[in-house]
């Protein structure tokens, strides 16, 4: 594998709406693989759509191998490209073919040469009668799969996959790990399912947009599972307190 960029995120501060999201939060993300854990609303996503440029920080600054990603042109994309957590947030293209064209067209190839390429690129996955099919003619699943095929296509040197097996069958899933572990690229994946991330060397735990775990999956993952059960065996012991005092 090609060395991994260098992703530093340094004192940063990210507001969404009226939602302080991320405060203060530093962070150099350098191993080809990592997995980013939490609650819902821990701002796994947000943190996401900061690294692909799609949020910009309120204070604080994102560098991709020392340069200002914020600060960045077009060239951002060959960076860092993103599997969106609902395929129809990404999905901008009526045609699987079109959708897969996109990403090479911004490597400078013709319209009919990147069609001509995605089509030969889904007949190396058995795919090919995918090509002219409508994507809203496909599943959830199909349209997820069809994401990452694009983001496959267009290579960018980091991807970053926010629950990519939320809707894939087993199949699905399987074929997505296999891919991952076969990416050249640097794959950051945010997950609940933590059987996906476990063996990773380096997962994050992200709790209300501050770190709160950081080292080996085996470890992080037991430390959130440890913590989730004790905020549940304190509510159900809340809940059975407040129950007795009712009667
Ligand atoms: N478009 C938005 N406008 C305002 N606030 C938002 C927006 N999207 C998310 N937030 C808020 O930002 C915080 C982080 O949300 P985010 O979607 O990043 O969490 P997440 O970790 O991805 O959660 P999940 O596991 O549910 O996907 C939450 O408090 C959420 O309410
Ligand atoms: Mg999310």
């Amino acid at each position: 594998m090609i060395s991994p960029p260098r992703i530093e995120l340094a004192h940063v501060r990210l507001v969404r709406g009226r939602t302080q999201v991320l405060e203060n939060l530093s962070l150099v993300w350098d191993q080809p693989r990592i997995g980013l854990i939490g609650d819902n609303g821990a701002g796994k996503t947000s943190l996401f759509r900061l690294l692909c440029g799609l949020e910009a920080p309120a204070a604080g600054e994102v560098l991709f191998d020392g340069q200002n990603l914020h600060a960045a042109g077009r060239e951002r994309t060959r960076w860092v490209g993103m599997m969106f957590q609902n395929p129809d947030d990404q999905i901008i293209f009526p045609t699987v073919e079109e959708e897969l064209a996109l990403g090479l067209q911004s490597r400078s190839a013709s319209r009919h040469e990147a069609k001509a390429q995605a089509r030969e690129f889904l007949a190396q996955r058995g795919l090919a009668h995918w090509a002219e099919r409508a994507i809203s003619s496909l599943s959830q699943g199909q349209r997820q799969m069809v994401c990452w095929l694009a983001l496959l296509i267009a290579a960018p040197r980091t991807v970053l996959l926010d629950e990519p097996y939320a809707s894939l069958d087993l199949p699905g899933q399987a074929q997505l790990a296999d891919d991952i572990a076969a990416a050249s690229q640097q794959v950051i994946v945010s997950t609940h399912v933590l059987a996906h991330v476990r063996d990773y060397p380096r997962v994050v735990w992200l709790d209300q947009g501050r770190v709160r775990g950081d080292g080996p999956g085996e470890e992080v993952c037991a430390a959130y599972e440890a913590a989730v059960q004790a905020a549940v065996a304190a509510r159900r012991a809340l809940g059975t307190a407040t129950a007795a005092h009712g009667h």
